[in-house]
């Protein structure tokens, strides 16, 4: 991505894997046209009001925005993009990596053999949950949501889904696939809930105690999408007092900090958000980010994948003004 942008347009870049100080990134940011920004940027009002006039366009290197003040960069006239599409394939496998892990108790069976603790194949030992005839309910039946439940299918689970809509899907072929419930009906039928909405003022803690409180105890839940969707507190208590049987997260409520509570349970699966981690996907993402530099800044049009393409005429009058 970086050579490519560097071919087309005068870059500064943060060249570490690590997030730039945020005193730093408001100083370095002032007189950019377009950014492309990760999902550990907050990018706030403060932060576009610090580039100053001329930025046009935010370019989110991920598919979801939850980490751009959308309403602050609308106003201003900023064009935000993301990457959809070219990660939908890669979550959907570590979802379902994620499921398999837990019900088949590979990561336990990992740090078994790794203790050197002794063990002996028995007809008993370490017994897990095989995926067929379970249900998998999905919340959130977008892209990633429409390929899990693909996979999942194609390994022997039923799919049921939810989403915000709050009603059955109409004519979108991916959702007529899948039997829609409402969240309570849902939660209380299915033996893994994984999720794949996007995180909104509207699904922080959707699942919370009580969402926990109406899981099966035998059911799981499986989290590929944004850490802040589950009270991570209340997961905690269910998953110590055994209310629901395990979880797996990719995604953390405070990312990246993970509370100690959580690491010391034995009934979940942990990873450092690694759903879209493979290189195909990751190439195409920065593709994609300068794609939408490119058609903002060079072509002067308003990007595909903009996600408020309202701002780009609020962006166009305040030029021309
Ligand atoms: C995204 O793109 O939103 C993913 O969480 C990145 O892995």
């Amino acid at each position: 991505m970086a050579r490519e942008l560097e071919r087309l347009f005068e870059v500064t870049v943060n060249d570490s894997e690590c997030p730039p100080v945020r005193s730093e990134l408001l100083q370095g940011v002032w007189g950019c046209e377009g950014m492309v920004t990760m999902l550990t940027d907050a990018v706030d009002d403060a932060f576009l009001a610090a580039a100053g006039e001329q930025l046009r366009v935010v370019a989110n290197y991920a598919v979801g925005v939850d980490n751009v003040d959308l309403e602050a960069a609308s106003r201003r006239g900023i064009v935000v993009t993301n990457t959809p599409d070219v990660l939908t394939r890669a979550t959907a496998e570590l979802t379902l990596a994620l499921v398999l892990t837990l019900l088949r108790r590979v990561a336990e069976g990992d740090r078994l053999v790794r203790s050197r603790r002794p063990w002996l194949w028995a007809p008993t030992f370490m017994l897990g949950r095989g995926l067929a005839g379970l249900t998998l309910g999905c919340v959130g039946l977008g892209r990633i949501g429409q390929e899990v439940a693909r996979l999942a299918s194609a390994l022997g689970l039923r799919v049921v889904y939810t989403d915000r809509t709050g009603v059955e899907g109409g004519s979108d072929p991916g959702k007529k696939a899948c039997s829609f419930l409402p969240l309570d009906e849902l939660l209380l039928d299915v033996d893994v809930v994984s999720l794949h909405c996007p995180l909104t003022p509207e699904t922080r803690h959707l699942i919370d105690a009580a969402a926990l409180r109406s899981m099966r105890p035998e059911a799981v839940l499986v989290n590929t999408s944004r850490g802040a969707i589950v009270d991570e507190w209340a997961l905690v208590q269910a998953l110590r007092t055994k209310q629901i049987a395990g979880a797996a997260l990719d995604v953390y409520e405070h990312e990246p900090a993970v509370g100690a509570d959580l690491i010391r349970l034995d009934n979940v699966v942990l990873t450092p958000h690694l759903a879209s981690a493979t290189h195909v996907a990751r190439e195409a993402m920065g593709l994609l980010c300068v794609d939408a530099l490119r058609e903002a800044l060079l072509e002067r049009r308003c990007p595909a994948n903009a996600v408020n393409p309202e701002a780009w005429d609020v962006g166009a009058n305040r030029v021309r003004a």
